[in-house]
């Protein structure tokens, strides 16, 4: 009804907050190969300021352990099913930053090894015990600590069995039987497919789930199909690219059940966390900067071309940089095409990647041709990544595909403009400069071919010699909020509509 004093118009009878069980296989500050890993970080954090009762779970790899961060042991030990035996796993409980419980599943004989996944020339062996194991030991935590949770959101395809446990095994678990199921796909290229054989071991019976509607995949089992059937609702990291996956082009195979499940599929931007990725607080940076005072961002030139022993006169030439993964996804194929005619633009090159080794080996080659133009740092360095967005003045992501991508994002905030191919989140955030109205924060370019990247990069490189639509296209990325406020209520959202009685 109505009250007369506009004050109590806000007191409704306060609803229980919406518990969230949000499962990743990688999370900042505890361990990270990639933007998954800044997604887990802060995500959970958002939700948390938005009201919502998040736990976040992770594995405990040694790359946690030696994040030195300080954690309890529970007093509890979780007996895990893995096929017919029963394995222990003792939990740890962090904090994080924002005061956001976190939980490590430990087990050394499947985590405590060097990397998360594999070692980059192969996956391990046995990821599939791994991350069953891990994701019944997830289920199990819930249950031990007596969190009924309304969802549990899982991401990618090392999270892909919960939906299907959930389902078939957990149904009638008292604490986690009623909770819907959220699965968030990353990244379609990273598949999580293990021998049919393998079944058993996860707990679930072939019949039930070994099929074109569950998570058989051209014979074989598959994770991260899993997750998109079983879920109760599929997100994608962009809208773009949830539209993309449906087709056979960008489906990666999947694009079939993603188009029988496209009633519950939906594409949600990620954001920034403007707490770790702002130029006017990043500790890795020569000088602080912002966009009503941009003289730091020179400083952060001048080091960074110190730093990787690049031609000081870059100072006053455009500089091209890069972070990523060396990965197919990522392009580098067309920069290594353009690269020798993109040099011919009077211009500088600092790139920073790793992953295959062919592409090190190919960019390795390419800057030692042209030393103090061209930079390279091979291996994984947050430091130098922030240094990079910082100190370059143009910052290229050619990606054959890309279901959100961070670092245009990043780019953005940097007063670092982005030439990106328009593909997935990369289309959805950067809008092509139009020097008639003034509008746009970067440029864009659509055939995966060298010429069309070239083609952007030459457009950029010419405004740069024009300094005040430079500054305007700068402008223009620096003031855009990409915060993560508005995308985690997209997610609240949607947790409230799959709520039972919502
Ligand atoms: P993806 O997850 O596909 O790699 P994103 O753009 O979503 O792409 O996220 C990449 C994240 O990983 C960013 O935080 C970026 O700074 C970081 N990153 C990528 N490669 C490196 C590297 N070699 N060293 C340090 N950070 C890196
Ligand atoms: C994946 C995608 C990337 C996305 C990230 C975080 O690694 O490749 O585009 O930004 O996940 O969602």
């Amino acid at each position: 009804g109505q009250h007369p004093s506009g004050l109590s118009r806000g007191v409704k009878p306060v609803a229980e907050p919406l518990r969230i069980l949000f499962v990743s296989p990688e999370a900042v500050p505890f361990a990270k190969t990639g933007g998954l890993a800044d997604v887990s970080g802060a995500l959970p954090e958002a939700l948390r300021r938005l009201g919502a009762d998040v736990r976040l779970v992770l594995p405990l790899y040694r790359m946690v352990r030696q994040a030195q961060i300080p954690m309890a042991a529970l007093d509890l030990a979780l007996r895990v099913p893995l096929g017919d035996t029963l394995l222990e796993a003792r939990v740890f409980e962090a904090s994080s930053a924002g005061g956001l419980p976190v939980y490590l599943v430990a087990r050394e004989d499947l985590f405590d090894r060097p990397h998360l996944y594999g070692d980059g020339r192969q996956d391990y062996y046995d990821n599939l015990e791994r991350f069953s194991f891990f994701a019944h030991a997830v289920l199990r935590l819930a249950e031990a600590l007596e969190f009924q949770p309304h969802v549990v959101h899982g991401h990618d395809w090392q999270a892909g069995l919960i939906p299907a446990l959930l389902r078939y095994p957990y149904r009638t678990s008292r604490w986690v039987g009623t909770a819907a199921s959220v699965f968030t796909v990353h990244n379609l290229g990273y598949q999580g497919l293990f021998p049919a054989s393998k079944l058993p071991l996860t707990g679930l019976t072939p019949p039930e789930v070994f099929h074109l509607e569950g998570m058989e995949y051209f014979g074989k089992i598959s994770l991260l199909k899993s997750g998109i059937a079983y879920a109760d609702a599929v997100t994608t990291v962009s809208p773009r690219y949830s539209r993309e996956v449906q087709t056979p082009e960008l489906g990666a195979g999947m694009d079939g059940i993603l188009r029988r499940r496209r009633s519950a599929l939906s594409g949600i931007l990620n954001g920034v966390d403007y707490a770790v990725w702002d130029p006017m607080r990043d500790p890795h940076l020569a000088s602080a900067y912002g966009p009503q005072d941009l003289s730091g961002k020179g400083r952060c030139k001048q080091d960074l071309l110190q730093r990787m022993g690049l031609d000081p006169s870059l100072l006053e030439r455009p500089l091209v940089g890069m972070v990523t993964r060396l990965d197919v996804q990522k392009g580098l194929d067309l920069v290594l095409a353009v690269l020798e005619r993109a040099l011919d633009l009077d211009l500088g090159f600092v790139v920073l990647g790793s992953g295959d080794r062919a592409m090190e080996d190919a960019l390795r080659a390419a800057a030692g041709r042209h030393p103090g133009r061209i930079a390279l740092s091979l291996g994984f360095d947050d430091a130098l990544a922030h240094r990079i967005m910082a100190g370059a003045d143009i910052f290229l992501i050619p990606s054959r595909y890309e279901p959100c991508g961070l670092t245009q994002m990043y780019a953005l905030r940097y007063g670092t403009v982005p030439v990106v191919r328009a593909t997935g989140g990369l289309d959805d955030t950067v809008s092509a400069f139009d020097p008639a109205t003034g509008e746009g924060n970067g440029f864009k370019f659509s055939p995966y071919t060298p010429e069309a990247l070239f083609a952007a990069l030459a457009q950029a490189i010419t405004l740069f010699g024009d300094p005040a639509a430079w500054r305007r296209v700068m402008d223009n990325g620096m003031a855009a909020d990409f915060g993560w406020a508005r995308s985690a209520e997209q997610y609240l959202a949607l947790y409230r509509a799959l709520r039972p009685g919502g």
